[in-house]
């Protein structure tokens, strides 16, 4: 895998904390100063509490100072033959933070596919509405 944004987000889900599901998420987003910020599943007893690994990609950079919109990449990786897709509420946050970036799909065995974000996410709901 070449392309760094995607490795991270393979490499991720060797971090996932998934006791319940057994299904590692890794998620990479690349901000526009070329830097990537990862993240993983964390999920909890309570099952409703749990973090998908998109968010905590996203929150992570925005804890760091990436400001929002200044994102231009992001990828999801599990290891499903049909590709994950972002969950709807890690599309909202996405959308929220990131705007209509790529969003790049994948799985440990080279499947890449590529969205943008506007695809996945028809007509959202966001600040312009308030
Ligand atoms: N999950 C993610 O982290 N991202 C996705 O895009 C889909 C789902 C996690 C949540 C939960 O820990 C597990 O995968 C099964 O739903």
């Amino acid at each position: 895998m070449t392309d760094p944004l995607l490795a991270a987000a393979l490499a991720a889900r060797a971090h996932a904390h998934a006791p319940f599901s057994n299904f590692s998420v890794g998620a990479a987003v690349e901000d526009d100063a070329g830097r990537i910020h990862t993240g993983c599943n964390v999920e909890n007893a309570t099952y409703g509490l749990t973090v998908c690994a998109e968010r905590v990609a996203v929150f992570k950079a925005i804890s760091e100072g990436v400001r929002p919109r200044r994102f231009r990449r992001a990828a999801v990786a599990a290891d499903t033959d049909a590709l994950t897709p972002p969950c709807g509420a890690c599309r909202q946050i996405l959308w929220e933070f990131c705007g209509d970036i790529e969003i790049v799909l994948l799985n440990p065995r080279g499947k890449i596919e590529s969205y943008r974000l506007a695809d996945l996410f028809p007509k959202p709901f966001d600040v312009t509405y308030l």
